[in-house]
């Protein structure tokens, strides 16, 4: 039996790679973007058969025309749709009838634009299924594919870019025309291009299963500017980088930024952070720039993976060379220095006032028999993991004749043995090169300035080290009564409605969930605070409990290292004062009894639901740094082991973590299990909107660590009991 992915894959080969295509909507106004479509069609050398149907014409540009898709002479495999909007569906039904596969609809006026477009929409969407056929668009550019078995231009887009091995799909179908435009003149090859348009139908998500299998296809790009699925997104994702390069290009903001912050979390989960951490989570490479995008593409789909993080750098100018020192240092990438032999071999054929460190200032008298040697002996020293070679036409050597050195250079060190290692060229005030972004000297990446060469290497080892990485696994947290927890949300939102929970209750569900807390409990009274005291032993410390008041620190409700049951007396009747003051003793619960912890690091977790992610968790260093440094790691859930550990490791107070100046390191491992736990949980109660738990207190190794304090906030939420 086929799987559902592979009966996916199959129903969009029609659309992707259709041997037979009808243009229907082909007029003959030469300016119309029927017309311009046909015409691509037919310049693109489409393999196959292609059907003008306009029932106004009897022929167009030289092809026999038809009235409808009923009267072809052979069912299709697709339609492209370029009639005005009213006309869709029938030319639709029609092709039902007349057993066309699938269809592209250019055709704009939607559900972007009117709520009887989207009816109209959904009408179609609903006739595709009933039927099994499949749709890109409506409201598109259309789709290409450059494969010269197929060689489709299905688009209104006059240019048809080289073939290469890099997919796209873009949400913009404006910005598509920008795109294939660039794209042809920066020599990047391009398998197929999908402009999705309003994906009623087909989604980015189906096309990342489709190229994911697809042997054409070897690095994939993404225009995104909202996400349909975001969980199946990020599912696909997952996967999909493991064994394909993804590059997005995200525009536009998540709306997360409008979340109320009511607390920590929300209130640091700013704008763009939940796609950042999904990015991360998944391997994504995130480009900032449409050029950035193509710098990218064209680097993954001629240059193998770097395996580490060290480049060499070649140049025949020094202030060049130090920027992209610079500049690498900015990725994360390291410059080391080479060693005494191979420092040698180098300068065997550069003058003395040359300089054999790392970069190698070949100065400028070099010319392509010193590129040629240098560029074989940096990759066979083993000592570099990249190559950046800098090239500053001067007049002493041509760029044609430094260019075929550099690749005499990888050849050799090939010959020798050297494989795998990405060479990327950096040519300044190159010829004919005006700004426009990544060109390619040979299979080389040319770029025109250093930082745009040191970033694009940065992003391939981050990818590259992404994909060293262990698959991350989910392992299930033992003591965790999700169901549980979940019925105790619902009754509270039934009984008290939708908010912060209490003191009591915050205890009462963090203990059902297994969660770490310390001893003690809330006092309503100062009888009740003493006999808690006495209970975990003193010194303790109380804190207000009340769902009113955020910073009890401010009205004077926290009353630390009291030793014994009249230091617990007057601390209470201290903290009823102060709220008395300022007419707050409504507010009050009770008081948090606890005992008082010392020795760990103060870290906070938290969680905020983003509207397309879901549960987003954070972790950061606890207490005030919260606020001051915002130290803070997001991931959206569900979190693996992986995903823990790089966050707890991610903040750049990890040191704290690891024992620092006589602080004792903290115990990482329960601080994993704890993210872990709370990931799940959240995961599987949809009721709990926002948290924050801080401080966290870390002890040592092997000693755990407790949720100090905790905020908790309930909504009611449709989703179903799993
Ligand atoms: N079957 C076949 N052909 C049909 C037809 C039908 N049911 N109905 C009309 N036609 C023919 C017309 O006869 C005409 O041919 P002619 O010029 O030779 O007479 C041709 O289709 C075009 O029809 P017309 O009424 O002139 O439409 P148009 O060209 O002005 O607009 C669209 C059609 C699709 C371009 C327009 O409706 C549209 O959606 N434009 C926006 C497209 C867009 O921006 N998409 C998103 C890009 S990112």
């Amino acid at each position: 039996m086929k799987s559902i992915t592979s009966t996916m894959i199959e129903s969009l080969k029609p659309l992707l790679a259709p041997r037979s295509v009808a243009v229907v909507g082909a007029s003959r106004d030469p300016n119309s973007i029927g017309h311009r479509i046909l015409e691509a069609m037919l310049m693109s050398h489409f393999q196959g058969p292609v059907y003008p149907i306009n029932p106004k014409a009897s022929v167009v540009r030289c092809l026999r025309c038809y009235p409808s898709l009923k009267s072809l002479p052979e069912p299709v495999d697709l339609a492209v749709v370029a009639v005005p909007r009213d006309a869709v569906l029938s030319v639709m039904e029609d092709g039902f009838d007349a057993g066309v596969k699938s269809f592209v609809v250019i055709t704009a006026g939607f559900a972007e634009v009117s709520a009887e477009g989207r009816a109209l929409q959904q009408q179609m969407l609903e006739r595709l299924r009933a039927t099994g056929r499949r749709m890109v668009g409506p409201n598109c550019l259309g789709l290409l594919n450059t494969s010269p078995s197929v060689q489709l231009n299905a688009s209104f887009s006059p240019i048809f870019p080289p073939m290469g091995r890099v997919a796209m799909s873009s949400q913009s179908g404006a910005l598509g025309l920008a795109i294939l435009a660039s794209a042809a003149s920066m020599g990047l090859g391009i398998s197929q291009f999908v402009s999705v348009g309003n994906q009623a139908d087909v989604s980015t998500n189906d096309l990342l299963e489709y190229w994911e299998h697809d042997e054409d296809t070897d690095v994939i790009l993404l225009y995104v500017e909202s996400f349909g699925e975001p969980r199946r997104f990020a599912r696909l994702a997952r996967r999909i980088s493991r064994g394909k390069p993804i590059v997005a290009l995200k525009s536009g903001r998540s709306g997360s930024g409008a979340r109320a912050a009511g607390s920590h979390t929300a209130a640091l989960a700013a704008s763009d952070v939940a796609v950042d951490a999904l990015f991360h989570q998944t391997g994504i490479i995130r480009a900032e720039s449409l050029q950035e995008m193509f710098e990218l593409a064209i680097t993954l789909s001629r240059q193998p993976m770097p395996k580490g993080r060290r480049v060499g750098i070649i140049t025949n100018a020094g202030g060049p060379a130090i920027l992209c020192a610079d500049a690498c240092e900015a990725a994360g990438l390291v410059n080391p220095e080479f060693n005494p032999s191979t420092k040698e071999i180098l300068a065997k054929v550069l003058p003395r006032t040359a300089s054999v460190n790392n970069p190698v200032d070949m100065i400028a008298s070099a010319q392509a028999p010193q590129y040629r040697h240098c560029v074989e002996h940096v990759l066979r020293s083993g000592e570099v993991d990249a190559l950046i070679v800098i090239y500053i036409p001067i007049g002493m050597s041509a760029l044609r004749e430094v260019e075929s050195a550099i690749q005499s250079g990888v050849l050799a060190a090939k010959d020798a043995g050297i494989h795998e290692l990405p060479v990327l060229t950096i040519v300044m005030s190159q010829p004919g090169q005006s700004g426009e972004g990544a060109m390619t000297l040979n299979d080389f990446p040319c770029f025109q300035y250093p930082e745009a060469a040191a970033k694009v290497l940065g992003r391939l080892v981050d990818y590259a080290s992404w994909l060293a990485q262990p698959v991350g696994q989910f392992p299930a947290q033992e003591g965790l009564a999700a169901s549980r927890v979940r019925e105790f949300c619902r009754q509270t939102i039934y009984q008290d409605g939708s908010g912060w929970l209490g003191a009591l209750a915050t205890r009462d569900l963090l203990s059902l969930a297994g969660f770490p807390l310390p001893q003690g409990g809330v006092a309503r009274s100062a009888d009740e605070a003493v006999a808690l005291a006495d209970r975990v032993g003193y010194p303790v410390a109380i804190k207000l409990a009340s769902k009113q008041i955020l910073h009890k620190t401010e009205v004077g409700g926290v009353q630390l290292h009291l030793k014994n049951a009249d230091a617990v007396r007057k601390a209470m009747v201290a903290i009823e004062q102060r709220l008395r003051d300022r007419d707050l003793q409504a507010a009050m619960e009770g008081v948090i009894v606890q005992p008082m912890l010392s020795a760990g690091v103060e870290l906070m977790v938290g969680m905020t639901q983003d509207k397309l992610f879901g549960p987003l968790i954070a972790f950061g260093l606890g207490g005030i740094h919260v606020e001051i440094l915002k130290d803070v790691c997001f991931r959206v859930t569900p979190l693996s082991d992986v995903d823990v550990q790089h966050m707890i490791r991610n903040i750049k107070g990890f040191r704290l973590l690891e024992g620092y100046r006589g602080h004792p390191p903290a115990d990482i491992a329960s601080l994993e299990a704890l993210l872990l736990r709370l990931s799940e949980l959240v995961e599987a109660v949809p009721e709990m909107a926002e948290l924050d738990f801080n401080p966290v207190m870390a002890m040592p190794p092997g000693q755990g660590c407790v949720i100090v304090d905790a905020r908790i906030r309930l909504e009611e939420s449709a989703k179903e009991q799993d």
